[in-house]
């Protein structure tokens, strides 16, 4: 038996949400079933400032994704960025849009929703006058500081298209991201800050762009003041072209299926692919989950402590609350620095009342020790996230007891970049929750569990994670490349979206999400492909081969493991794993690493030449006795050597 936690009095009483009980949960989920053209529209009419009203709800379907990508409000027109600003200026001009804390503790900004229209007007009249126009590509590669929002919502009003780079990825990474959606300008910064260091953009940028010839305009935000290069005529001052700028700006009146954003992630194979979201599908669906699962009321203090380079950022921090109106939090630190209690010391200063994190930092700081935690005051909390990967019942504890003394619901939000929101989740004051599990599916959301390629399990069970219906935050395509989203996604399963993801299912409907069932790692809940490591691996001299899998790690999740397969005239060393880091660190980023390092004779394959993985897979998890059959190796001898030469933590 797992414990059932009932909503607690803290969340349940006075809920404002649209779905503030259990019935009308049902009732819902019943009707985005049924007819979800009429659900979604509602929803869409209530929650976005449309120009355009939209009439049509989905065209398209998961057989036909090839010849006819998926739709959503497809006759409507609007600006996003008046939901998340112009519409707010009536009600909540002088509220605090953005709380921002500098990576020194005390130190920030509130910025009130006039002050954010205003700056976002600005910056947007200076990307026009930088020649940014409707339909381009504008690559964001920025720390955590207000004006990476402004420029995402700047290039929104311009019908731009955003492409945010987390901040730690490599120039190499940047490169390929400018080159693959042909980007022509690049908003970056001096230099960020993250846990009392100072971490390079603006030279990594430079490095990026040696060479390139397709971006002509470089925008840089002065935050260290440290001394950079600013190349004549290509490189331009953020402070002398936006505070001089014009404080109002027409915003650029956009269809709902333009695209709003690029946002690049790991796959299997290859390298990243340029995930597309649109304006008015996405919009719905991010202001929708954000108001139900979190509850959101109009005096919260809403704390995503996400990196806006990755989607929870885009959908959690900017676009979800903004078009809510909430004061939304935006952290440059870590929460390690200056020390463990860095969140909940947040949490007293500011009086956050809903907060979303990710389980790795829940159990880094669980394994501190509970006096960080309670030597601040926590009790304005009433709601608490976490995403990013599974949550072990332990860490969810650890959440639910200590950090919220039993008064608040733990909302374990399942969902992907590829589906713009919150997919499985419990809604905070409605869903009894098990510590470990994502509980039940929005509305609109329609989990199926594959046993096998085309048998589907009913009732409790264990399976692969597909989705049978589409809902409005649902990416629609990889930008440049629609066949290859539809292979990735709509081919494994025919007339289903394949998450990539296992699951299990118990009694209760509840759903256990364990982890990815393909060749992509969730390294603290970063998301990286095997494929990525192993080229980087083999592009040092002294590799042959390489074969990277995961490995369950304490702290992180999952570690990364790889086996080496060294040229004839070479040997293993300390020095060699370094400079294979040193490969790894350059072509993916900084949050990129090998924990551990197997040198073998060679790498299990099948006569006809295929890596079996799943052996790597157990040798590295420690099960070396679970290998099954081996007896169609080529070399089977490789086998014993791998086994015999196993590493561990
Ligand atoms: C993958 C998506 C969604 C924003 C952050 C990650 C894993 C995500 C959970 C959760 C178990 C989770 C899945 C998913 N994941 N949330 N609550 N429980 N696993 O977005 O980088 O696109 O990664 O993260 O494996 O497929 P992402």
């Amino acid at each position: 038996m797992t414990e059932l936690y009932p909503v607690p009095g803290r969340v349940s009483s006075g809920s404002p949400s649209p779905i503030p009980d259990l019935p009308a949960y049902r009732e819902a989920y019943a009707r985005a079933l049924d007819d979800p053209d009429g659900f979604w529209l509602s929803v869409a009419r209530e929650r976005v400032r449309w120009r355009r009203e939209p009439t049509e709800g989905l065209a398209g379907d998961f057989h036909s994704v090839l010849e006819s990508p998926l739709s959503w409000f497809g006759d409507g027109q609007l600006n996003v960025t008046e939901t998340c600003l112009d519409q707010h200026l009536e009600t909540r001009a002088d509220k605090t849009a953005i709380l921002w804390e500098a990576d020194q503790p005390g130190q920030g900004r509130h910025i009130t929703y006039a002050e954010l229209h205003r700056e976002v007007c600005r910056t947007a009249n200076a990307l026009h006058a930088l020649g940014v126009e409707k339909g381009e590509r504008v690559i964001i590669y920025m720390g955590m500081v207000p004006e990476a929002a402004i420029a995402m919502l700047a290039c929104a009003r311009l019908g731009a298209v955003h492409s945010v780079v987390f901040g730690g990825f490599s120039a190499e990474a940047v490169r390929d991201r400018v080159r693959d959606c042909g980007a022509q300008v690049v908003i970056t910064q001096d230099e960020g800050r993250r846990g009392g260091r100072t971490i390079p953009l603006k030279s990594v940028v430079d490095q990026a762009l040696e060479g390139e010839r397709g971006v002509h305009k470089v925008l840089v935000f002065r935050h260290t003041g440290a001394e950079i290069a600013m190349a004549p005529g290509r490189d331009v001052w953020w402070h002398d072209v936006v505070p001089g700028a014009g404080d109002s700006h027409e915003p650029t009146v956009c269809g709902a299926e333009d695209p709003l954003f690029i946002l690049y992630t790991s796959g299997s194979t290859g390298k990243p692919k340029g995930l597309v979201h649109t304006q008015g599908g996405y919009l719905t669906y991010t202001s929708y989950t954000h108001q139900v699962v979190f509850d959101l009321r109009e005096d919260d203090v809403y704390a995503c402590v996400a990196d806006v380079g990755w989607i929870t950022g885009h959908s959690y921090i900017v676009y979800g609350p903004l078009a809510n109106g909430a004061t939304t939090m935006m952290f440059e630190s870590v929460p390690t620095w200056p020390d463990a209690g860095r969140y909940w010391d947040l949490v007293e200063r500011y009086g956050i009342t809903i907060f979303y994190t990710a389980p790795t930092a829940i159990r880094a700081l669980a394994a501190q020790g509970d006096r960080f935690v309670l030597a601040y005051a926590r009790s304005s909390l009433r709601v608490l996230g976490t995403v990013g990967e599974p949550i072990n019942p332990d860490a969810w504890r650890w959440y639910h007891d200590v950090v919220g003394e039993g008064h608040c619901t733990v909302v374990d939000t399942w969902w992907q970049t590829e589906t713009g929101g919150i997919a499985i989740s419990p809604l905070a004051p409605v869903t009894p929750t098990k510590p470990g599990s994502a509980t039940l599916p929005l509305p609109g959301i329609v989990p199926v569990l594959m046993e096998s390629e085309d048998r589907i399990l009913r009732g409790p069970g264990e399976g692969r994670l597909c989705l049978a219906q589409s809902w409005p935050g649902q990416a629609r395509t990889v930008w440049g490349d629609h066949p290859r989203f539809v292979a990735t996604y709509f081919t494994t399963y025919p007339g289903y979206y394949f998450t990539g993801d296992g699951s299990r299912r118990d009694r209760d409907g509840y759903y256990w999400i364990t982890g990815r069932v393909d060749d992509v790692l969730n390294i603290s809940g970063h998301r990286m492909g095997t494929a990525e490591f192993e080229s980087a691996l083999v592009s040092v001299d002294a590799v042959a081969e390489a074969g990277v899998v995961g490995f369950p790690h304490a702290l992180k999740g999952q570690g990364v493991y790889a086996y080496i397969v060294l040229q004839h005239d070479q040997v293993a060393s300390p020095e060699l794993e370094q400079t294979l880091n040193a490969a790894v660190r350059a072509a993916i980023g900084a949050h990129a690493k090998v924990d551990l390092f197997q040198f073998v004779p060679g790498l299990p394959k099948t006569r006809s030449g295929k890596v079996m993985r799943r052996i790597l897979r157990k040798v590295a998890e420690g099960q070396p006795e679970a290998l099954g059959d081996v007896s169609t190796l080529a070399d089977p001898s490789v086998v014993d050597a791998i086994v015999a030469g196993a590493r561990k933590l």
